[in-house]
């Protein structure tokens, strides 16, 4: 799949991604990974090409608001129905897990949202979140492509959302702290036996001077950046109003340069 730098390029684009591809994305906090998870649901939802599903699997829960949806029945509403409420229990166990799944996902325009919810509680459901994770795997192959909004971290990710990501996407923006937090991030990512990833990069968020004084600091730290967004003052508005990020205007730069993302990565 090609992506350009306009949504018509993309729809003229025949070919779809194979089933099951997956994009999370990660970083530290308030660097912008919900942003880049809404702008790359849009583009690829607007480009018409293939199935798309959105996963907030942030369980501070803001996906939704950012795409202009409700919050409904979470994953963890599901988890929590089937540990207390025994005729829950029985009902699910009748069913798919996948069928569950898709029973609680929101419709979006162009994208399915499912929400992951609050974190689990201590105690040991092994069991029940295996069967929720799987649940989640059966239903990703449905999608051609899979979008996650997740917490700091790919350790969160593989123990509630998938055992295996495509592309893992860190976001620094440019203080040296969220570089250095992206760093630890993707040596975890490389190291853990658990979560398989093909592919790790770096985006660089409210991006300003110079490309050449962050690529050195990346190439020291053996990172490779798949992207740069730069400060857009629509998302800044849009987030202040309250209003959806998913509707910015076409020509904002910010989603100029995710469509450039999406570009390099696909
Ligand atoms: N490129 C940008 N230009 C302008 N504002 C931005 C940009 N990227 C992010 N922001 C703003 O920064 C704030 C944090 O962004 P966002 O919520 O996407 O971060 P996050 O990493 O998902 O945060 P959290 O860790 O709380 O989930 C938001 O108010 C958002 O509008
Ligand atoms: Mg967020």
């Amino acid at each position: 799949m090609k992506i350009d730098e306009s949504n018509q390029s993309l729809k003229a684009c025949k070919a779809s991604p194979k089933n099951g591809r997956s994009i999370a994305v990660t970083g530290k906090g308030g660097t912008g990974k919900t942003m880049l998870a809404t702008l790359m649901i849009k583009v690829l939802a607007e480009s018409g090409n293939g199935k798309i599903l959105a996963i907030d699997a942030d369980s501070a829960v803001s996906l939704p608001y950012t795409l202009g949806m409700r919050v409904g029945k979470t994953v963890s509403d599901i988890r929590r129905e089937i540990i207390e409420v025994p005729a829950v229990k029985r009902r699910i166990a009748d069913q798919h897990i996948r069928t569950v799944m898709t029973s609680i996902l929101g419709t979006g325009k162009g994208f399915d949202l499912l929400i992951m919810g609050r974190p689990e509680e201590p105690g040991c459901f092994c069991a029940v979140n295996e069967l929720l994770r799987y649940g989640i795997d059966t239903l990703i192959q449905d999608y051609n492509i899979t979008i996650i909004d997740g917490e700091a971290g790919p350790e969160q990710l593989s123990r509630r959302v998938l055992k295996s990501i495509d592309t893992l996407l860190v976001v620094a923006d440019m203080s040296a702290r969220s570089l250095q937090t992206a760093n630890t991030i993707v040596k975890v990512a490389r190291g853990r036996g658990n979560l398989k990833v093909e592919r790790t990069g770096l985006i660089i968020n409210r991006f300003r001077g110079k490309r050449s004084a962050v690529k050195k600091i990346t190439q020291e730290m053996g990172l490779e950046i798949l992207g740069y967004i730069p400060e857009d003052g629509n998302v800044n508005d849009y987030d202040a109003l309250g209003k959806p990020l998913l509707e910015v205007p076409t020509e904002s730069p910010s989603l100029k340069a995710v469509r450039r993302v999406l570009k390099q990565i696909m």
